[in-house]
C-alpha cells in the first residue's frame, strides 16, 4: 500500500496502540481519507472493514478498495452499528477498533456542506446523506429547545439569547444559508479581538445535534466491547470535552476493579471488561500542532479488550435529541 495523502491527528500514536498485527481483523470506524486505514493495511496480512456515514468518503476510497486484494470491505453506515455491519461481512470479533470521531477537514473545507462558518455555504451540516439539516433544525425547534441545545452542546453561555433571537428572525426569514446565522449570533455575541468567532460554539451545537454524535459514540463504545476480542484494542481520538467525557467515562467504568466496599455481595462487582493502556490521554506534541492547528484539542484514549463479558449498557446521558425535537415533543 502506498503511503497516506496527508498525515491524520495522532495517526501514528492511534496505530501503535492499536497494534495491527499479521491475520488480524480491524475496524476503522470513521474512515475518512483513510490515513488510519492505509496504516492497517500496511501491516501485511491485516483484514479491515472501514466505515464512514459519509458517501464522497466511501467514493473516495474505492481506489484503495480495489488495491486492497480483497482486505478492506468499506461500508457506509453509521459507526453505532458498528457490530452489525462486521456480521454482515461474516465476522463475529475483532482485534481492534479504531475510531478518529468528529467531522474532517474534507468536510469543513467545503462551503456546499454547510459546517462552516467561514465559508458561505447551505445551513447543512449533516455528514451523511439523510436526516434533517441544520436549516430544518434552526425553523422547527422550539426557542427552549434551541437553547438547550446550544447551551449543552456548545456549551454557549449566550445560549438564550441566541436562540431569541433566532425565533425572532425567522418569522420573517428562515435561515437557509451558514452566513446568515453566523451574522445573526456575531450580532447577539459580542466579541473581543483575538476571541474565536462568536459562531463557533453555536455551530459545534447545532453540527453535534443534527449528527447525533454524542448518541453514535455512546453507542458505538458498547458495540466495540461487544465485537473485540480479549487481548483486542480499543483506540479513540476526539475532538472536543463532550467528547472525551464520553470515552473518558466509559472507560473509566469499564475497566474499574472492584473498588467498592468490600461488605457488598460478590455479585455486585461486575468483572472489568477493559484494562487501560492511557491512565492520562495522549495529545498532539507542538510540532503537530503548528502543522495542524486542529490537533491542539485532540486526545487519544485506548485500552485492551479483557476475557470478561461486556457490561451492561448504563443510562443514556439527557442530551436533546434530534428525534425529540423535530417531532415537537
Ligand atoms: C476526522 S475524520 C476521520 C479521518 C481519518 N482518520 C483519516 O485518517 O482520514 C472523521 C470521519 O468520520 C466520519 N464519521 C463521523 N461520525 C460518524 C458516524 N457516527 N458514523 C460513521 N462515520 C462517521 C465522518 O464522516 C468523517 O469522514
Amino acid at each position: 500500500m502506498s503511503s497516506a495523502p496527508h498525515i491524520p491527528v495522532l495517526g501514528r500514536e492511534a496505530i501503535a496502540h492499536l497494534a495491527p498485527r499479521d491475520g488480524g481483523i480491524y475496524v476503522d470506524a470513521t474512515f475518512g481519507a483513510g490515513g488510519y486505514s492505509r496504516a492497517i493495511l500496511e501491516v501485511p496480512g491485516t483484514r479491515l472493514i472501514a466505515i464512514d456515514r459519509d458517501r464522497t468518503a466511501i467514493t473516495g476510497g474505492a481506489e484503495l478498495v480495489e488495491r486492497s486484494a480483497g482486505r478492506l470491505a468499506l461500508v457506509e453506515d453509521r459507526f453505532s452499528n458498528l457490530a452489525d455491519v462486521c456480521a454482515a461481512q461474516g465476522i463475529d470479533t475483532v482485534d481492534g477498533v479504531v475510531m478518529d470521531v468528529g467531522v474532517s477537514s474534507m468536510q469543513l473545507d467545503q462551503a456546499g456542506r454547510g459546517f462552516s462558518f467561514r465559508l458561505d455555504g447551505p445551513l447543512d451540516m449533516r455528514m451523511g446523506q439523510s436526516g434533517p439539516t441544520a436549516a430544518d433544525v434552526v425553523a422547527r425547534a422550539s426557542e427552549g429547545d434551541l437553547a438547550d441545545i446550544i447551551y449543552q452542546l456548545g456549551e454557549e453561555r449566550h445560549s438564550r439569547r441566541i436562540a431569541r433571537a433566532i425565533v425572532a428572525d425567522r418569522k420573517d426569514t428562515p435561515f437557509t444559508t451558514t452566513r446568515a446565522l453566523a451574522e445573526l449570533v456575531a450580532r447577539v455575541v459580542r466579541s473581543k479581538p483575538g476571541d474565536i468567532h462568536p459562531a463557533t460554539r453555536t455551530f459545534q451545537a447545532l453540527r453535534i445535534f443534527v449528527n447525533e454524535e454524542l448518541e453514535e459514540l455512546q453507542t458505538a463504545l458498547a458495540a466495540a466491547e461487544r465485537v473485540l476480542t480479549p487481548g483486542g484494542r480499543l483506540v479513540v481520538v476526539s475532538f472536543h470535552s463532550l467528547e472525551d467525557r464520553i470515552v473518558k467515562n466509559f472507560l473509566s467504568e469499564r475497566s474499574k476493579t472492584g473498588g467498592g466496599s468490600r461488605h457488598l455481595p460478590e455479585v455486585a462487582q461486575v468483572p472489568p471488561s477493559f484494562q487501560l493502556l492511557t491512565r492520562r490521554p495522549i495529545v498532539a506534541g507542538d510540532d503537530e500542532v503548528a502543522h495542524n492547528p486542529r490537533a491542539r484539542s485532540a486526545k487519544l484514549r485506548a485500552a485492551e479488550r479483557t476475557s470478561a463479558p461486556a457490561h451492561q449498557d448504563g443510562e443514556q446521558s439527557s442530551w436533546p435529541r434530534l428525534s425529540d425535537v423535530m417531532r415537537g415533543g
